[in-house]
This record gives C-alpha cells, sequence and structure tokens, in this order.
C-alpha cells in the first residue's frame, strides 16, 4: 500500500480511512471487529469515529476491536466532538466545557490514553473559535490528542481559526472534512483549493454519496431492500438520493466494465485521484462492501471519467444536497 501524506503533520496515513458511522448501528459488533481486523490486515492505519455515532457504540466497537488484536499503536485513530451527547444546554457544542468532558469521555469508551486527531465535527456559530482552540490546545498539550481538524466548516471558518491559531499561539487544525463525491463537487470551488493552500489533509466524507453511486440504485425500480436510501418516504433521503445520480452511474457503467472494475472502485478512485484529496472515508456496513472498496486503491483514472462526470456534474456543481440534508438553514457552511 502507497501511504500518503497527512497535511504538514509528519504522519502518513492509508490512502482509504476506514469510517465507522455503521458499526454497531447498522452493523453489529461482530461483522464490525471482523471489518476493522480485515482492514488494518490490509494495510489501513487509520479509524475515523465520532462520540455521537450509534449512541456512542462506534467508539466503543472501534476500542474493544484495537484492545482485541491489540494494534492500537498502529493505528490512527479519530474522533470528533460537537454532537448532542444529552439534553442539557452544555451537552453540545464547541465549548471549553463540552470539549474537555467529551474527550474524557471518549478516551474511556474507546479504552484509550489519547487520541490522535480530535475533530470538531461542525462548527458552533455562536461560540468564539479562541475559546474551542485554546480548549483544543490545551489537550494536545497534556497529551490527550495529538493533532487536531475540523468538519463541515466553511472555508472562511477554517481560514479564520488559522489565523487565530498563529495569533495566539496555538495549535492549529491540520485537517479537515466535508462531503465530496462524484454527486457534489461544491468543495472543488473554495474548500479544496483552502485545504491545499494551507497544507490541510482533506479526508472527504460520503465518498459515494452514501450509497448512491455503486449502481444498486436504479430508475423505476424500488431502492433496494436493506440499504441506506431504502425509506423513499423520508425527505432528507430524498435530498440525497436523486435520479441524477443514477445517470452518473449509467454513464460510468461502460467504463468500468472497459477497466474491469466495478463502478463503486471507479467513483471511490475518482474522488481518490482529486486534487487536494488525502484519503476519502469509506463507511461499509458489511465487509464484501469493504473488500470491494478497497479494490478502488489499484484503479487508475484516465480522463475520460472526468469527460464523462462533467457531462452529468460539471465541476463544481451538485445533484445531491447533503448539507441541505444534514443542517439547519442557516448554519454556517462553505
Ligand atoms: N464529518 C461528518 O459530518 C461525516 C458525515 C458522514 C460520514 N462521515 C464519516 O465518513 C464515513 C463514510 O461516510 P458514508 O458512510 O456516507 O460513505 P459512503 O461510502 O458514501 O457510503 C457508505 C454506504 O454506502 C453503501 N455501500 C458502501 N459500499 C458499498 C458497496 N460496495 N456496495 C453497495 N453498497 C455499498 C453502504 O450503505 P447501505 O449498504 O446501507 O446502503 C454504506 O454504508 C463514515 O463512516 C464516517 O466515518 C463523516
Amino acid at each position: 500500500m502507497n501511504y500518503v501524506e497527512f497535511g504538514r503533520t509528519g504522519v502518513n496515513i492509508s490512502p482509504l480511512v476506514l469510517g465507522t458511522m455503521m458499526f454497531g448501528g447498522r452493523a453489529s459488533a461482530e461483522d464490525s471487529y471482523e471489518m476493522i481486523d480485515y482492514a488494518l490486515d490490509q494495510g489501513i492505519n487509520i479509524i475515523d469515529t465520532a462520540n455521537v455515532y450509534a449512541g456512542s457504540k462506534s467508539e466503543m466497537i472501534v476500542g474493544d476491536a484495537l484492545k482485541r488484536n491489540g494494534k492500537r499503536n498502529e493505528v490512527i485513530l479519530a474522533t470528533k466532538v460537537n454532537g448532542a451527547m444529552g439534553d442539557g444546554p452544555n451537552d453540545v457544542g464547541n465549548s471549553r466545557h463540552h470539549i474537555i468532558e467529551q474527550c474524557d469521555a471518549s478516551l474511556k469508551r474507546m479504552q484509550v490514553d489519547h487520541i490522535d486527531l480530535y475533530q470538531f465535527h461542525r462548527p458552533s456559530k455562536h461560540i468564539a473559535i479562541d475559546e474551542s482552540l485554546r480548549a483544543m490546545d490545551d489537550l494536545i498539550r497534556t497529551g490527550k490528542v495529538r493533532y487536531i481538524g475540523t468538519s463541515n466548516f466553511g472555508s472562511w471558518q477554517v481560514v479564520e481559526s488559522l489565523w487565530a491559531s498563529k495569533e495566539l499561539g496555538l495549535n492549529r487544525f491540520v485537517s479537515d472534512q466535508s462531503p465530496y463525491n462524484m454527486a457534489d463537487r461544491r468543495i472543488e470551488r473554495e474548500h479544496l483549493p483552502m485545504c491545499q493552500t494551507y497544507g490541510l489533509a482533506q479526508i472527504p466524507w460520503s465518498p459515494l454519496a452514501g450509497g448512491g453511486l455503486t449502481g444498486k440504485y436504479a430508475k423505476g425500480s424500488k431502492h433496494p431492500e436493506g440499504s441506506r436510501y431504502a425509506d423513499e418516504t423520508d425527505p432528507k433521503k430524498q435530498l440525497r438520493m436523486s435520479n441524477t445520480v443514477v445517470d452518473i452511474v449509467d454513464a460510468l457503467v461502460p467504463i468500468a466494465e472497459a477497466k474491469n472494475c466495478t463502478v463503486t472502485q471507479l467513483a471511490l478512485a475518482w474522488v481518490m485521484s482529486r486534487p487536494g484529496v488525502t484519503a476519502p472515508l469509506v463507511g461499509p456496513r458489511t465487509l464484501g462492501q469493504l473488500q470491494e472498496n478497497m479494490g478502488a486503491i489499484d484503479v487508475e483514472i484516465d480522463p475520460e471519467v472526468d469527460e464523462a462526470l462533467d457531462g452529468v456534474v460539471p465541476p463544481g456543481e451538485h445533484v445531491a444536497e447533503y448539507y441541505e440534508a444534514s443542517f439547519a438553514p442557516n448554519d454556517h457552511r462553505w
């Protein structure tokens, strides 16, 4: 496996990140252990979770798996803070109070003494960035956290935070997570160039548009049973899964056939090949999906893929609504 530089950190990571949003929810603990062991055996060395995933079961499963296989020290372990962890007024967001409390809780749930990459899951627009940064900086100085990153920040918010870190002499963010796939190319406009300019690693989420780019959804037929978008009455899912996503797949099918790979692998390899992308986060629900996803590492992207895609979703455009499906209308985003 060819490892890639994780921004300016000096750490090298695998070209795919193992995302664990399904673990402990739609994937059982046993299936999740199996996927983690398989990924690490194949050379993946970075795992992403979050305090809120599957009611914290994802963090617990990841911690248990690393204890069982004894590979904790080989892994860059990433988790996140921001989402609501209770009903109280201080159980959410990027306040000093919540960050420090949740860092300790995540360490305990994962049974580890440090988090390699601690990320803000989302910005907190009512909390000054210097408060959040100071709390993160303290966690680095106490050894509980090694690096810090953002997720779902607007480009200006990332740059503001880099400026604040410089002004205040605090550790700066080293990475960002934003949605990026063939159906949503908005980060090409400003966010990816921003990451390149400031040396931030970009580890994009939903590289397969949540499964929409795998070829299993077809026009005129019911969404497959058990799939993420099976419920066609859910308005949030409707925003993400449209017929235009299927148009992309249709354009890719002949190219994938000629390359002897699957549409899933082509869509994933495309994200991996994009300038400014460090390594996409895959989010398998089954071992078979993970195995297919990992086949993307060997797929080369030719100009004909870009030509076919540009005809359906031009650079910087989108046909699936990731932010609209996830955020309140006036929330900050790029
Ligand atoms: N920072 C954030 O706000 C944020 C947001 C979302 C995700 N993430 C992170 O990013 C990771 C990846 O996101 P994602 O899960 O949305 O990624 P994704 O790769 O776009 O979608 C993954 C889903 O697609 C389907 N799938 C995957 N491989 C498949 C295959 N080979 N064949 C058929 N279906 C397949 C599965 O869903 P079904 O089988 O159920 O249909 C799977 O759960 C997450 O695990 C999480 O770590 C971060």
